[in-house]
């Protein structure tokens, strides 16, 4: 077996791990690689991230879902220019200490980029650990991670530890998988407990999977010379710091009306639009309509378009007025980036 060549093991600049671990959070390997070629071409160095605007930040983060991650990988190279002048610290306790790095994010940047003789469990090694031992109780548990945690510290060698850990981390990806894994390729076959009594396919037990809520949403596309209202998600809400449509869920009330066909909809969400905004609009085609997912939300949108009549926009929102050409400069939600490519210009 060999290990895969994956842009950020030619590296053991902690910058670049930082960045390559914050993305791989939550997001396959396949959808992270060209995020992370465009983020360091873009920020090259933790001085040029510490520099730049939040919104630049978030527009490479486009698309790669979690948000906050980005928010966070900003707010920490701040913190790392400004406390430790741009030097990464090497101990793993001391990186837990800086915005949205975890004790996994942390013991990884310390030994692949240092060295440093820390542990790590994500799910990869969290996967092989629970059947190396045998454990049939939860992974995820208080009880569990103590056990793991504690195991991924007494497998490290006095020496090379970010190799070691990189390597017990591939053979969870691409050996001892979730499911059909590899166990005659495995090197450790002979010291694996579960593969000794047939449980490799019983252990890890899987996690709950969280109950999936449906909802209606509707977006609406406000027109006023030639350009389209913007608002600024709020950090109340999902998406904080991107840029949407007006957006709000429908009641039941409001679907069951025969979802966009009725003028008493429309007057209800001209209504709704008003209260958010500030301004009076008629609501008219329904542009679209599609479903997406967020988190454990299953959610279907219905895209409409409205002619601005008067009013201005309430001071507490934080809104531009985009014309279609312009849309590809601006960081949308993913579902508002397919709205907005139905109103014309350039993406
Ligand atoms: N998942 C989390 N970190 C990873 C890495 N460095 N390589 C591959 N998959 C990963």
């Amino acid at each position: 077996h060999h290990a895969r060549d994956l842009p950020w093991r030619r590296t053991r600049d902690p910058y670049a791990v930082w960045i390559s671990e914050i993305m791989l959070q939550q997001t396959t390997v396949t959808a992270v690689i060209p995020y992370y070629e465009r983020f360091l071409a873009a920020f090259p160095t933790v001085f040029a991230l510490a520099a730049a605007d939040e919104h630049d930040v978030l527009k490479l983060w486009e698309g790669l879902g979690y948000y906050s991650r980005g928010r966070n990988l900003h707010k920490a190279a701040r913190v790392i220019v400004e406390k430790y002048r741009g030097e990464f610290p090497s101990d793993a306790v001391e990186l837990q200490g800086l915005p949205g790095i975890g004790r996994y994010t942390a013991g990884a940047i310390a030994s692949f980029a240092f060295d440093t003789r820390a542990p790590i469990v994500e799910a990869n090694t969290l996967r092989l650990y629970s059947r190396l031992l045998g454990y049939r109780g939860d992974p995820r548990s208080t009880a569990g991670q103590q056990l793991l945690w504690d195991f991924a510290g007494r497998v490290l060698p006095a020496s090379d530890c970010g190799r070691v850990n990189q390597a017990l981390m591939e053979l969870g990806a691409t050996v001892c998988t979730p499911s059909d894994p590899q166990c005659p390729a495995c090197p450790l076959q002979r010291d694996c407990i579960a593969f000794r009594s047939g449980a490799q396919h019983d252990i890890p037990v899987p996690k709950p999977r969280p109950a999936v809520t449906q909802v209606v949403e509707a977006a609406i596309a406000v027109r006023r010379n030639g350009r389209y209202l913007l608002r600024q998600r709020q950090p109340n809400e999902r998406w904080a710091g991107l840029w949407d449509f007006p957006r709000f869920e429908l009641s039941r009330g409001e679907e069951s009306k025969k979802l966009g066909n009725t003028d008493s909809v429309r007057a209800e969400l001209s209504q709704r639009l008003a209260e958010l905004t500030g301004l009076n609009a008629a609501v008219e085609t329904l542009v679209t309509e599609f479903s997406h997912s967020v988190t454990r939300y299953r959610i279907r949108l219905l895209c409409f378009q409205a002619d601005c009549r008067s009013g201005s926009v309430q001071r507490s929102e934080t809104s531009q007025w985009v014309r279609p050409s312009e849309f590809g400069a601006v960081a949308l939600s993913v579902s508002g980036r397919r709205f907005a490519r139905l109103l014309g210009g350039q993406t």
